[in-house]
């Protein structure tokens, strides 16, 4: 009992983070915020999400990581997704998320399978995150040394 009340309270503790979220099919900030979290978003475009067990910091959301993706692709840093939406109206949006592609590691395709509510409802998410901050550095070709951090996504190991 005294485990049960515990777990309870912990639960309570985390529910102010999560109470907000609408549900899927409403159009909302509160919405586009979890559509960024199950999309998994943040794990590659907001610093500091996976480090905190997923806390946002809300100067931080989406704005990119500057440590690069390295692969035989070159290496590809996770783009400040708030400078994708700056420009474009929500209608705009819809179709950029709906038919881009990009280099890995991004799920590009993840994005195109979503509702268009969730799309709407990020968007009007990313808006609300304000100052849209400075890009990331740029992509480099394969066989360019990264002057920044990176993570080598090498092709698996396979035993002989
Ligand atoms: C595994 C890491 C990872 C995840 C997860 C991820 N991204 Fe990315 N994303 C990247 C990287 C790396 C790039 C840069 C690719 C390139 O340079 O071609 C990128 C690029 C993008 C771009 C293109 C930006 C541009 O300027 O061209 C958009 C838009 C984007 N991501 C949105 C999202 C959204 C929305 C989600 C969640 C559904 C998401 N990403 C999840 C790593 C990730």
């Amino acid at each position: 009992m005294r485990f049960r009340l515990g777990a309870l309270t912990a639960f309570m503790v985390a529910l102010p983070a999560t109470a907000a979220f609408a549900g899927s099919g409403e159009v909302s900030v509160a919405r586009g915020m979890q559509v960024s979290i199950i999309g998994g978003c943040n794990d590659c475009h907001t610093a500091g999400y996976n480090e905190s067990g997923g806390k946002i910091d809300p100067a931080a959301a989406l704005k990119g990581i500057p440590v690069g993706w390295n692969g035989p692709w070159g290496t590809t840093y996770a783009a400040n997704i708030r400078l994708v939406a700056k420009d474009k109206t929500e209608d705009e949006f819809v179709q950029y998320a709906k038919t881009f592609t990009a280099r890995p590691p991004m799920p590009f395709y993840n994005v195109h399978a979503m509702d268009e509510s969730d799309i709407r409802s990020l968007y009007q998410y990313i808006k609300s995150l304000g100052d849209p901050g400075d890009p990331m550095p740029a992509a480099l070709p394969p066989g360019t040394p990264p002057t920044t951090p990176y993570v080598v996504m090498a092709p698996p190991q396979m035993p002989k």
